[in-house]
C-alpha cells in the first residue's frame, strides 16, 4: 500500500530532491589580458595564485534579477516544473537589485510565481549552501513540495577596479536549483549539511557602507567605502581549514571515504583552496568539479552554476554521493552531502 505524504512525516522524514539546476552567465568577459591594461597585475600571477583566466561582467543597468531569473527559467525547464507549482523562492545574494525590497520579490513576479512566498539570504560565499539548507527543510518537514534555490551575484557592482587585491578574483554569474518532495519509493535527496557562521572573521572579508551603520554619503563613497576588502591571506587558509574539516566530519559521520565520493562540487574561490581541500579528502581530480578559469568567484552563484555544468558534462550518476562545500564573509562555511537522484546529462542550451 502506498504511504501519503501525511502518514510519511510520521514514519520517515520527507527527502528533498534535486530535480533540475540551471545556469546563467553575462556574454561580456573581463580577461587577465584586460585586468592587465586596468591593474598592476599579469596573467602570469592571476593564473598560479588563483586558476582564473576569465570572468563573466553583466551589464551596468542590470541587476542580479536579470541573471536569476534565467538561471531559474533553465533549472525550472530542466525539472520539468512550472514557476506557478512553486512554493517558496530563496535567492542567496550579497548583490541584490537594491536593499528593499527583496530580489526575491522581483524574481517572483518576472517568474509568474503566483502562489509563492520567499526571501533572501545573505551567506557570503556560502550563501548558496544556507539557502540551499534552508530550503530542504521545509520539503523534510513536509511543509512544501517545490522549492527554488537561486544562488546570484553581481561582484562587478561592489568591485574596486583600482584594487588589485580584489578586483581579479570576482565576477558575475548566477546559478539555481529546484528541489522537490521525493516521491515515493525514489531514492536520493538532501542527505545532511553542516553549516558554520564565526563573526570574529567579519573583519577579514567586508563592505562597509550601503547598510544601516554606514548609508551612503558622499563621505561614504569619497572614502570608498561601498567596495569590497579583504584580507587575502586570513581567508586563504581559513577556507582551506573550514571547507576540508567540515566535509571530513560529514563524509565520516556517513561512513564515506575519498573512494566512495561521486563528486566534490567547491565554491571556486581559489584554485589552490580547492587543491588542497580536495586533497585532504583523499580526492582525484576526477572527483572534482573545478570551472573557476571561466567565472572566478561568483559568491553565492559559484555553486550552483559549477552543478549545472557538472550535469551537462555528465560527471554526476544516479546515486553518486555529493559533497557541496564553501567558505565565505562572515565567516560562513559549510557543506552539504547529497545523493544525486538524475539519470544522464542535462541538455545542453
Ligand atoms: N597581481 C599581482 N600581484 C598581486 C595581486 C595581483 N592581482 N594581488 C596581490 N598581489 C601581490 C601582493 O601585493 C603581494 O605583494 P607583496 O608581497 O609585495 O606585499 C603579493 O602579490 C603576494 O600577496 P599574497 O596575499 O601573499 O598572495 P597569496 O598567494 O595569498 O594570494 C589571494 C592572494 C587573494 C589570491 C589569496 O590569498 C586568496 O585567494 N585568498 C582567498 C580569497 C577569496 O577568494 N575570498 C573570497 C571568499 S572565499
Amino acid at each position: 500500500m502506498q504511504m501519503s505524504n501525511m502518514e510519511r512525516t510520521v514514519k520517515e522524514k520527507m527527502r528533498a530532491i534535486i530535480t533540475g539546476v540551471g545556469h546563467y552567465a553575462p556574454e561580456k568577459r573581463l580577461t587577465n589580458q584586460d585586468l592587465e591594461r586596468m591593474v598592476d597585475t599579469n596573467d602570469k600571477w592571476i593564473t598560479t595564485r588563483t586558476g582564473i583566466k576569465e570572468r563573466r561582467i553583466l551589464d551596468k543597468e542590470k541587476g542580479i534579477s536579470h541573471m536569476g531569473i534565467r538561471a531559474a527559467e533553465m533549472a525550472l525547464s530542466r525539472a520539468n516544473v512550472s514557476a506557478s507549482e512553486l512554493d517558496l523562492i530563496l535567492v542567496a545574494t550579497v548583490t541584490p537589485d537594491m536593499p528593499v525590497p527583496a530580489a526575491a520579490a522581483i524574481i517572483q513576479k518576472e517568474l509568474g510565481a503566483e502562489k509563492c512566498w520567499g526571501f533572501d539570504i545573505n551567506g557570503g560565499c556560502a550563501g548558496f549552501l544556507c539557502a540551499m539548507a534552508t530550503g530542504a527543510q521545509f520539503i523534510e518537514n513536509s511543509r512544501h513540495q517545490k522549492v527554488l534555490v537561486i544562488g546570484a551575484d553581481k561582484m562587478s557592482a561592489i568591485l574596486n577596479y583600482e584594487d588589485r587585491n580584489t578586483c581579479v578574483l570576482f565576477g558575475d554569474g548566477a546559478g539555481a536549483v529546484v528541489l522537490e518532495a521525493a516521491s515515493d519509493g525514489e531514492k536520493g535527496g538532501i542527505d545532511d549539511f553542516d553549516m558554520h557562521l564565526d563573526g570574529t572573521g567579519a573583519k577579514s572579508l567586508f563592505m562597509e557602507a550601503g547598510g544601516s551603520l554606514h548609508p551612503a554619503t558622499h563621505e561614504t563613497v569619497e572614502k570608498r567605502m561601498h567596495y569590497v576588502y579583504q584580507d587575502g591571506r586570513n581567508v586563504f587558509k581559513k577556507a582551506i581549514n573550514g571547507m576540508s574539516e567540515v566535509s571530513a566530519r560529514l563524509m565520516e559521520k556517513h561512513g564515506l571515504k575519498g573512494e566512495d565520493m561521486g563528486l566534490l562540487i567547491p565554491h571556486q574561490a581559489n584554485l589552490r583552496i580547492i587543491d588542497s581541500v580536495s586533497k585532504k579528502l583523499g580526492l582525484t581530480p576526477e572527483q572534482v568539479m573545478v570551472n573557476i578559469e571561466k567565472y572566478g568567484n561568483t559568491t553565492a552563484g559559484t555553486i550552483p552554476i559549477a552543478m549545472s555544468e557538472a550535469w551537462e558534462d555528465g560527471r554526476m550518476k544516479k546515486g553518486d554521493r555529493i559533497i557541496l562545500s564553501a567558505f565565505g564573509a562572515g565567516f560562513t562555511w559549510g557543506s552539504l552531502l547529497l545523493t544525486w537522484a538524475l539519470e544522464g546529462k542535462a541538455p545542453r542550451t
